[in-house]
């Protein structure tokens, strides 16, 4: 790993074993994208891959008396594009000045090259335990009229195929200056020969994944809606046309950021592909004194040529670890069972116990007591925001069954939905100004609750005081922390009018401020975040919470899209899966213990139901899953993911594969949505193992019991070129002699190890 600047051509050169990242300044001293992708040889001379070209009726330069018209913005491809100068393309930067004009021009003034990777004040960012691990590029721009600079930063890791990069601006203007839009990253890649992969959907459908040609003009996905939203995931990534999973370039764009955000590629007349992303410029506008500065959040980008997988598995990497934080980055997750989806708002402590003690007796190790333990919430028209124990409830407080809990041998957790408030409840009562709301108009409700203006350092410390009271009180290894709305009506009655448009952000920070503050203050709690499931799953809330509440809907079938979408960006570890009750509580969907188990193995493995509710052989069924997943999931999470069948476009079937990082052992998955009668033999081709290898090849009964496939050995080779018949009645897997009599919803778990 390396970043070179070439004097010679003023060139930057930013590399590690597998990729490359190219960046001049040209002769007027603008910043030029040259290059991001396969790793090239570093050598003097780089600056021949930027084209300039004048371009018919775009702005050529023209100044101090100078006409250059082979020199025009609008044709050279920019690293950090501003508004107004010369780029006719919607660029990354808008600077609002006092005269009334969003002109900019910023050009090289110095850089600074460094071991070791800066932390971001007050916001997530991927980091480095020892500076070795990766080197930073920090380039200083200037724009000497309104007394401005930019500070563009890069960091570079040895080991991930990823580029970190955020920006910065700095005000020296005694005048002052206003962001009106600063993008994290933009990216000009020379050609437009790309489709864009986007993860979207909406609640209970999150992250699926749709793919379109890229085409002149913009695409885009965004949010604003105060989260980073369940329509659109904070990512996109480009693919060539042939890109397989396997095979193939990837570049991918992810932002750690977890409120309003926009990423779009912008195709233009010469094919040139815009990608940018970061805070969405609706309704933002940061105000800037001389002396202060503004940082926005860091967007990573990946290069793979190994394929869709190949960037999901960088991501993997980086993220689980050197994202998530804590000693749960490096710890087992406890497998938990969860009350919602049995009890839903119907909280005593003896239904609580009763589902922990069944629940530990089944070796469930974590109970968590979701929504229904606080103030009047005996439904959800109350009491959010008043964060004490309801003692009609809970006669011993939180402590009291948490004590209980805990003498069982297991631990608990509670839920928090810290940012809203319910008008009937005490918080409304005592401070009807600390809601987020417009003067002169009504404030929209969703499932009868306002949205806490979390923009006031106030609000945040009063929730502060009351969580962590709890948090001190009683014994509490896990806090699930949702948000069940979006945000409409953004405006604080804590700030003045030219401050409006820094709600929105201020909100989020003091969000991330009040996560930082409560992780440090209890450093063994577990945080989940949840946005009525994945309405803020991204990779900002990674940094305080190592796992998310994917998605609201439990149902088996669903959750392997979701699942596999989202595992597109992030790793399994931070994926919370659950087994719930048959018929499914979402979609009424009827599915086998077996097949609920396979697809939250994928995941962090949990219940969401009440198990004395269940058959004794499911209860049975339970107790060895938890058996199971325990042997398994330090290959799932602590592996490499490969996915192999896509349900979007495979006819119902999906499938993907977990190896260990020695390739000595793998977990595969295959699922199937509809049996068709007289089908053809499924084949599915694993991959990541070791070709030179055999390996013994089970299927797990009931999810939970191998049973070695008659074949003998198999080559690693075979698995991954000819492939695994997924229904071959030889392996004795089917009930009769015909394979075409298992049903819907057939999910079948593989074991692989090495001889
Ligand atoms: C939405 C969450 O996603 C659910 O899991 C549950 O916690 C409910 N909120 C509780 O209100």
């Amino acid at each position: 790993m390396a970043i070179i600047f070439h004097e010679s051509d003023r060139t930057f050169h930013l590399y590690n074993d597998s990729i490359s990242y190219c960046i001049a300044v040209t002769k007027y001293g603008h910043l030029a994208g040259l290059y991001f992708g396969k790793k090239l040889r570093d050598r003097d001379g780089l600056s021949h891959l930027l084209e300039y070209s004048g371009g018919n009726q775009s702005p050529g330069l023209y100044e101090d008396g100078v006409e250059d018209p082979s020199y025009s913005l609008n044709e050279i491809r920019q690293e950090y594009p501003s508004f107004g100068h010369g780029d006719l393309r919607q660029g990354a930067l808008v600077i609002g000045q006092k005269n009334g004009s969003r002109i900019t021009d910023f050009r090289y003034v110095s850089h600074r090259i460094y071991d070791g990777k800066p932390r971001l004040a007050g916001l997530p960012a991927v980091y480095t335990e020892e500076d070795s691990e990766a080197q930073t590029l920090e380039i200083t721009l200037r724009d000497e009229l309104i007394r401005t600079d930019l500070i563009l930063l890069y960091s570079i890791y040895n080991d991930y195929p990823a580029i970190a990069r955020s920006a910065r601006i700095e005000c020296h203007n005694p005048e002052g200056i206003t962001v009106l839009q600063a993008a994290s990253a933009c990216l000009d890649l020379p050609d437009s020969g790309y489709e864009m992969l986007e993860l979207a959907g909406g609640w209970a459908r999150e992250c699926h994944m749709y793919c379109n040609p890229l085409r002149p003009g913009i695409q885009s996905v965004y949010s604003r809606r105060g989260n980073s939203s369940s329509q659109f995931n904070p990512f996109l990534a480009l693919l060539r046309p042939d890109t397989t999973e396997t095979r193939g370039e990837a570049l991918g764009f992810s932002l750690l950021y977890s409120g309003n955000y926009l990423a779009q590629t912008d195709v233009d007349y010469r094919d040139v592909t815009r990608v940018t992303i970061g805070i969405h410029p609706d309704g933002f506008a940061w105000p800037l004194e001389e002396g202060q500065n503004f940082q926005t959040p860091e967007a990573v980008l990946v290069y793979s040529d190994e394929g869709l997988s190949g960037m999901s598995r960088a991501y993997h990497r980086l993220y689980s670890r050197r994202l998530v934080r804590g000693y749960w980055r490096d710890h087992e997750r406890p497998i938990l069972l969860n009350n919602w989806e049995a009890t839903y708002f119907g909280i005593t402590e003896e239904k609580m116990l009763n589902i922990a003690s069944k629940a530990r007796d089944l070796g469930v190790d974590l109970f968590v007591m979701d929504d229904g333990w606080f103030g009047t919430r005996n439904h959800d028209h109350a009491g959010l925001g008043d964060w004490y124990v309801n003692r009609d409830k809970l006669p011993q407080g939180v402590r009291g069954l948490a004590e209980k809990v805990t003498a069982l041998g297991m631990k608990f957790g509670l839920w928090f939905e810290p940012e809203m408030v319910n008008e009937d409840s005490e918080l409304y009562r005592a401070h009807p100004d600390w809601v987020l709301r417009t003067p002169g108009r009504s404030a929209s409700k969703t499932r009868h609750q306002w949205v806490l203006d979390f923009s006031r350092d106030d609000v945040m410390e009063n929730l502060y005081q009351q969580m962590s009271a709890i948090l001190r009180d009683a014994p509490i290894s896990y806090v699930k922390w949702d948000m069940n709305r979006s945000m409409s009506e953004v405006y604080s009655a804590a700030y003045p009018p030219e401050q409006q448009g820094t709600v929105y952000h201020r909100y989020i920070l003091n969000v991330y401020a009040l996560y930082e503050r409560l992780r440090t203050e209890f450093p063994h709690i577990l945080f989940e975040s949840c946005a009525g499931g994945g309405a803020r799953f991204d990779a900002g809330m990674l940094y305080y919470a190592p796992q998310g509440w994917t998605s609201d809907d439990t149902d088996a079938m669903e959750r392997v899209s979701i699942q596999y979408g989202a595992s597109v960006v992030y790793p399994l570890s931070s994926l919370g899966a659950h087994v719930s009750a048959s018929p499914n509580h979402q979609l009424s969907r009827v599915t086998s213990i077996a097949t609920r188990a396979a697809t939250a193995y994928f995941g962090t493995f949990g219940y969401e139901l009440d198990p004395n509710q269940l058959s004794p052989e499911d209860q049975a069924e339970i107790r060895e899953q938890i058996r199971f997943i325990k042997q398994y999931r330090r290959i799932i999470h602590q592996g490499d993911l490969y996915r192999l069948e896509n349900p979007y476009e495979n006819n119902g079937e999906a499938a993907w594969i977990c190896v260990s990082l020695d390739r000595s052992q793998a977990v595969a998955a295959y699922f199937r949505f509809r049996q068709h009668i007289t089908a053809p033999l499924s084949r599915i081709r694993l991959a990541g193992l070791d070709p030179d290898a055999d390996y013994k090849v089970s299927y797990c009964r009931n999810s939970t019991e191998p049973v070695e496939l008659p074949f003998g050995s198999v080559g690693g080779d075979e698995l991954m070129q000819y492939g695994l018949i997924t229904s071959d009645s030889r392996s004795g897997i089917h009930n009769g002699i015909y394979p075409d009599r298992e049903g819907d919803y057939l999910a079948r778990i593989y074991l692989l190890e090495k001889l």
